[in-house]
């Protein structure tokens, strides 16, 4: 290699160093920003750090501003220094004044961004406007790492749909229920534990009505640090939850939607009136073979800017997303019991979906007694 490769093989390193520092800056603001995207930025002169922020809270400052508060906070001046931030910064007026603004009053050198902002309306944009003012502009530093931390705010910008993740808990033989004489869970406290963690950072947790016959579940989540609480989907094209389960007696904790169909209302004025009653939203919706479009509920949540989905259903809801490949990410926690089942227990195997070849695996970490599988979605 020669001197000059050497150099900017160097410069490229270093570059990739403090992206990775923004990256984990930007994370800490998962479940707080949504539908915002999570963004962090890193202010560098001479390497070293000047100023480090991130986006904090849906309707705050961003990522760029509160770093370049810091920076003044820790008494820098940012003429010449370099800024490296996870995503384009915006060039339009939000809930706050662009960054742009910001970012050239602050008289930065350069500025490295790790991603641009996958609105097409917009992309681009932000940079130019850097250039033009005179600041020397790098983009797609780090840009896998960037692309899988904004999965979801990139699926909303350019298909108008949340990111949508199936999890669910099974035997190691694919059964997701214990025979009735075992009163247990099938997964130990740490996955469950995790599984409250992700419910915290989601808008909402969808089951079918099976599911709620069957175990008359909360789907609150609880005993973890609380960003927020998600709404309760239930696929019920028929409209038989009842006004009695703990779903519906727990409204206060978090809003419930029951997507329906047309015959599930007219069938059933005084169940719907009743629902309506609690603060329930009935949601009325067309129906496929499968039951409730999943294709239009998916719609219409997008137009409600939600930007994470867990499904939590039972074998049928999880098979319509799975099958339909609507579903973007499968969380599937194998626990090791292995159940020779004496009645017709529900059944939904991960081995089945690795065989059926639309899902790929990208990781598998142990939890507890549990291994949880993640699957993503082939391109
Ligand atoms: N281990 C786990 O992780 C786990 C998690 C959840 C549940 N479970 C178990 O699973 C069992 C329940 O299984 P399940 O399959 O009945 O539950 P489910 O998948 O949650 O609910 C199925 C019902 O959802 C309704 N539905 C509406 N739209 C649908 C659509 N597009 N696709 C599919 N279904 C749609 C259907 O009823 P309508 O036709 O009336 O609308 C269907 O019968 C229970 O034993 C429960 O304990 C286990
Ligand atoms: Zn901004």
């Amino acid at each position: 290699m020669n001197r000059q490769s050497d150099i900017l093989c160097r410069m490229h390193e270093i570059d990739e160093h403090f992206m990775q520092i923004a990256l984990r800056l930007a994370r800490r603001g998962r479940g707080a920003v949504e539908p915002n995207p999570t963004v962090g930025a890193v202010i560098v002169r001479d390497g070293k750090i000047l100023g480090e922020g991130w986006h904090e809270q849906f309707g705050g400052p961003h990522a760029e501003v509160n770093a370049i508060m810091a920076a003044g906070k820790n008494g820098h001046d940012t003429r010449g220094a370099t800024m490296y931030v996870t995503l384009e910064p915006c060039s339009h007026f939000g809930k706050t004044p662009p960054c742009i603004q910001a970012v050239i009053k602050g008289q930065f050198a350069r500025v490295i961004v790790a991603m641009q902002d996958p609105d097409e309306k917009v992309s681009g944009r932000g940079l130019a406007q850097l250039q033009e003012a005179g600041i020397e502009v790098a983009t797609d530093v780090c840009n896998d790492d960037a692309r899988e931390l904004l999965a979801a705010y990139i699926k909303l910008r350019t298909k108008q749909r949340p990111w949508v993740i199936c999890k669910w808990a099974q035997t190691s033989d694919g059964y997701l229920a214990l025979p009735a004489d075992q009163d247990r869970w099938i997964s130990s406290p740490e996955s469950r534990m995790k599984v409250h963690e992700l419910r915290t950072l989601c808008d909402g947790l969808l089951v079918g009505v099976g599911t709620v016959l069957a175990d008359d579940p909360l789907l609150t989540a609880r005993n973890v640090d609380i960003k927020r609480h998600p709404t309760r989907v239930v696929l019920d094209s028929s409209l038989k939850t009842p006004a009695k389960s703990k779903l519906i007696r727990s409204i206060g904790d978090a809003p419930i939607i029951i997507a329906t169909s047309q015959q599930g209302i007219t069938e059933n004025p005084k169940r719907t009136d009743a629902l309506r009653k609690t603060g329930t939203e009935i949601l009325e919706l067309p129906c496929t073979a499968d039951g409730i479009d999943l294709a239009a509920l998916l719609d219409e949540l997008g137009r409600r800017d939600w930007t994470h989905l867990l499904v939590e259903a039972g074998p049928r809801v999880l098979e319509s997303f799975i099958q339909n490949q609507l579903a973007d990410e499968l969380h599937a926690y194998v626990a090791p019991i292995h159940t020779k089942p004496k009645a017709n227990l529900p059944h939904f195997d991960i081995n089945d979906v690795l065989h059926d070849g639309k899902y790929v695996q990208t990781a598998e970490e142990s939890v507890g007694a549990d291994s949880l599988h993640v699957l993503r979605l082939k391109a």
